[in-house]
């Protein structure tokens, strides 16, 4: 196995988007396990972020919040600015999170997906190169492939064929840092991952939206017939694997995380009446997502190898903590999916972060 590079577990880490679902809990393993690291996280504070996620390690002396948009140059160079503060004086490692990430608003509106998810991507990718980070890594997504008939599983060699603005969006941003690898040999790695879940999801996507509906006396809307395959993974095992991709990882590669389940969403669906005590009469099925993949599937068997990484969560575990958290923190989830309170957390983070 490669070594990481020895500068990459004492320095300075710029994280993007890490007050959403998925780099919070990034920044909350880095933090805990690697003493060396300080992290600059810059967030746009969209509707999804929530800096509850990161409570944790607000106070920590290695944390430094900047709030900015990864699409405008001038902000993403304050939060370059911000690593040379740390005592390590630069930027080590940039990893991008920052995304709009959710399927049925970019078939609402796919504008700033393209901001975020593409322009974005070349913004960062440009500041990243003239700061000269040791790595550059891209969060990506199994989404990128489309989709995958049964039984095959999607492999990094294969073609990027996508069906929705957030995931045509989401493989720009992945052509632009290919581009930046083979025009300028850039040390980045990227990688794909299937749907994640855990607790501080935000409640639009479908499992917390389920817990949600459930925990409320509500029905959950099932599009179409509810045949739609996926690959669940634990947010806590993505961002371990994207750990490894940063530490173990080789230049210039893909790598597929995946969480070793495939389930269909009815099924699934089941599953959660069942944690719910409710029953079948929870269900509505409701008009199918327009242009809906059927089936994702993944083989990560590149990643088990070169990173030493698997998912440890099985979903039945996984679902459990993930209900029994929705359970205890009802006033979380009330208070993000209240307007008045996001625009009350914006302001005040924004005056903190001065
Ligand atoms: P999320 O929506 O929970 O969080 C995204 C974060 O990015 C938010 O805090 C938001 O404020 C921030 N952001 C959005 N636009 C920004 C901008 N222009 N500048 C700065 N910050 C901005 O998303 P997530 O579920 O945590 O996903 C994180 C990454 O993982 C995304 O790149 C997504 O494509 C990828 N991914 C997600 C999944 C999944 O199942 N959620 C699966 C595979 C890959
Ligand atoms: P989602 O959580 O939006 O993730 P993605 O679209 O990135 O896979 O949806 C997961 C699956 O659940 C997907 O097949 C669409 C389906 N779904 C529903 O059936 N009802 C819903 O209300 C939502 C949000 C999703």
């Amino acid at each position: 196995m490669t070594l990481p590079p020895a500068t990459l577990t004492a320095g300075t880490w710029l994280v993007t988007g890490g007050c959403g679902f998925i780099g919070a809990e990034f920044i909350r393993q880095v933090l805990a396990q690697q003493p060396g690291v300080h992290i600059v996280n810059i967030d746009s504070l969209s509707y999804a972020a929530s800096p509850e996620r990161l409570a944790a390690v607000d106070q920590d002396p290695r944390y430094t919040f900047i709030k900015g948009d990864i699409a405008d140059p001038a902000q993403v160079a304050q939060a370059l600015a911000a690593c040379a503060r740390t005592p390590h004086k630069r930027c080590a490692a940039l990893i991008n999170f920052a995304a709009e990430s959710h399927v049925d608003r970019s078939l609402f509106t796919g504008l700033p997906f393209v901001r975020a998810n593409t322009l974005g991507v070349q913004v960062l990718l440009e500041a990243a190169r003239d700061h000269k980070v040791d790595r550059f890594l891209q969060v990506s997504t199994d989404e990128v492939y489309g989709d995958v008939p049964a039984p095959q599983r999607s492999v990094e060699t294969d073609p990027i064929h996508t069906s929705s603005p957030y995931s045509a969006s989401k493989a720009g941003g992945e052509l632009l840092v290919q581009a930046f690898v083979r025009s300028f040999g850039f040390p980045a790695v990227i990688t794909r991952c299937s749907n994640n879940y855990g607790p501080w999801h935000w409640p639009e996507k479908m499992i917390p939206l389920f817990i949600v509906n459930l925990l409320s006396g509500k029905q959950v809307p099932v599009y179409g017939d509810g045949q739609q395959r996926r690959d669940w993974i634990h947010v806590a095992d993505h961002a371990a694997g994207i750990l490894a991709a940063l530490l173990y990882g080789r230049d210039g590669q893909i790598y597929n995380l995946d969480g070793d389940v495939e389930i269909d969403n009815l099924t699934l669906t089941r599953k959660l009446i069942a944690l719910a005590g409710r029953d079948e009469s929870a269900i509505k099925y409701v008009p199918d997502r327009p242009g809906h993949d059927r089936r994702y599937a993944l083989d990560s068997a590149k990643a088990r190898t070169e990173l030493g990484w698997r998912p440890r969560w099985t979903l039945d575990t996984g679902l459990k903590e993930t209900f029994d958290w929705y359970v205890a923190n009802q006033a979380w989830w009330q208070k993000v999916t209240d307007a008045s309170y996001q625009a009350y957390y914006v302001k005040q983070y924004e005056q903190r972060a001065k």
